[in-house]
């Protein structure tokens, strides 16, 4: 056989003749990936028809619109409250208003806990009223509060070394932000590590990447064996300047007060909606956003945005009269916030049928102007996703970037499924995540436009391709 020249992802690569097998299997791939790349520039003329109806169509500010009316209305949602579950019945009121298919809801238990009041005094070296928010799951203090002397650390390995100082004390974390992932550590395990160490409650400088005096809140988790102590956020601001007046030699004293309580488990649901595939409705691409909130500002970036410009992609699709040969499956998740609880019930009982799910997609990482996709899954998958990406020229949103994953679609991710996150500017988002500022205000529609578009774009081109996105 005469050596082959392909055309592979822009570079043309000299093969040699096909022998061995897996050569031979190789080559098949680069065939087949030319046909997906020819069968993928076909959808150029759909894509621009979605991208024109997003942004400039008669969908005017459609998602932005829709979420407004429903966080004006109902509130913040946090999972196990009445808000929560008055939004869940509008949604599916609003689903089957929409005109979209096997619209229901699945039943899910969920954590319920309420903050109640809380305040933090400081009261040595001087009276300062301090903004706090209790972190989800958090136990109360007496209702006397707690009054104690504070030790500030920059770190775990700094409570570490200094855990002979830590015992009585109530511990300010005051660690500096280093991107989200990595920094929500202190968040989650600070009330844990402090305990260990003997301390009476902790104060958790809040994971943010820009702050106006603004508290953000958060889950965090108490482990078997170490006492539960009461655990708040408070501002970049006064950690900061408790780790000043400590460096000084300073002596700190706050009164900590917390109402905080944890409830039993409650009913909730998570929210599906479908357009079913004309081919192969069994096998589904899931586009999703979670409905719950924190029970600050309006839940409206974080993740109302995420969960409606996920509704809008399925919108704008039907619109335009589209059916894909796969099921575009749109499912609002509960209780994200509390550790993905909706999500894993939602994989337990539906991970029989993985094999049928061709791509899993989230957003809720904002939804300001989106700079491209974050894309897990195997190499001939990217090649694939890189393509339906390139069809995004329009409105030039077309780069894929690692890192997926996203809470409630890491169940079907670590399984195998391929996923995907819409991403947009972090620092912007992490400035509102989880406080009092998560409101319409921080979003814009024009933002949302670009947003719907590239989801709906997305989905629908995976969703109708011939074949699922491969595995391998
Ligand atoms: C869409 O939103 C923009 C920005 O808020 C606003 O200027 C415009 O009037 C809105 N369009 C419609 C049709 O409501
Ligand atoms: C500080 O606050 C405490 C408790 O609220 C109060 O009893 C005390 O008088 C205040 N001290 C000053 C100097 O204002
Ligand atoms: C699995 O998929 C089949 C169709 O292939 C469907 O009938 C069934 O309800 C699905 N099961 C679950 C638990 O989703
Ligand atoms: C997956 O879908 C195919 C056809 O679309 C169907 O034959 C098969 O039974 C489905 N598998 C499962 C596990 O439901
Ligand atoms: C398109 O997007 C890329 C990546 O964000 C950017 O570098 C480039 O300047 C943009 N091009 C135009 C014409 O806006
Ligand atoms: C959002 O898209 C609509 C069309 O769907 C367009 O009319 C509107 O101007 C866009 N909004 C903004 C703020 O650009
Ligand atoms: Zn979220």
């Amino acid at each position: 056989m005469a050596p082959l020249i392909f055309f592979f992802m822009g570079v043309f690569y000299l093969l040699p003749s096909c022998s061995g097998k897996a050569l031979c299997e190789d080559v098949g791939h680069m065939k087949t990936f030319r046909k997906i790349k020819e069968e993928i520039a076909g959808y150029q003329d759909v894509a621009k028809a979605i991208i024109d109806l997003a942004v400039c169509g008669k969908a005017q500010n459609r998602s932005y619109e829709r979420l407004a009316l429903l966080v004006d209305t109902v509130g913040p949602r946090l999972s196990g409250s009445k808000n929560l579950e008055k939004a869940i019945q509008i949604m599916y009121q609003n689903l089957i208003n929409d005109g979209l298919e096997n619209v229901h809801l699945e039943p899910v238990k969920v954590p319920r806990w309420e903050r109640g009041q809380e305040s933090a005094m400081m009261l040595e070296p001087r009276n300062h009223s301090m903004a706090i928010l209790g972190l989800g799951s958090s136990i109360g203090t007496p209702p006397e509060g707690i009054t104690a002397e504070v030790l500030v650390v920059s770190s775990f390995d700094e409570l570490h070394r200094r855990a002979s100082e830590a015992r009585g004390k109530i511990v300010v974390y005051n660690q500096p932000y280093k991107g989200y992932g990595e920094t929500a550590q202190y968040r989650v395990q600070g009330a844990v590590e402090a305990a260990k160490v003997g301390a009476v409650a902790s104060l958790i400088r809040s994971v943010a990447s820009f702050s106006i005096y603004s508290p953000h809140t958060g889950i965090q988790f108490y482990q078997d064996g170490v006492p539960q102590i009461p655990t708040a956020c408070i501002t970049v601001e006064d950690a900061e300047m408790m780790a000043r007046m400590a460096s000084r030699g300073t002596k700190i004293v706050i009164q900590l007060k917390m109402e905080a309580k944890n409830y039993p488990d409650t009913d909730s649901f998570n929210t599906v909606a479908e357009i079913t595939g004309s081919k192969y409705p069994e096998q589904v691409v899931l586009v999703s956003g979670h409905l719950d909130s924190w029970d600050v500002g309006q839940g409206a970036l974080d993740d109302g945005s995420g969960a409606f410009v996920s509704w809008e992609a399925l919108s704008l699709i039907k619109d335009l009269g589209l059916r894909p040969k796969r099921t575009l499956r749109l499912v609002m998740w509960t209780a994200e916030e509390q550790g993905g609880v909706g999500s894993l019930q939602y994989y337990q009982l539906h991970k029989v049928n993985i094999s049928n799910f061709s791509l899993v997609m989230e957003s809720d990482l904002g939804n300001f102007m989106p700079t491209g996709l974050a894309f897990t899954g195997s190499d001939k998958a990217r090649a694939i996703i890189k393509e339906v990406m390139n069809l995004l020229q329009p409105i030039n949103i077309t780069q894929v970037f690692e890192d997926g994953d996203g809470t409630d679609i890491n169940y079907w991710i670590k399984a195998g499924v391929p996923g995907a996150s819409l991403l947009d500017d972090l620092k912007q988002y992490f400035s509102f995540h989880h406080s009092h500022g998560d409101t319409m205000t921080a979003l814009d529609p024009m933002q949302m436009n670009y947003s719907a578009a590239v989801w709906a774009v997305v989905s629908y081109v995976i969703a109708d391709l011939d074949e699922m996105l491969p595995r391998q």
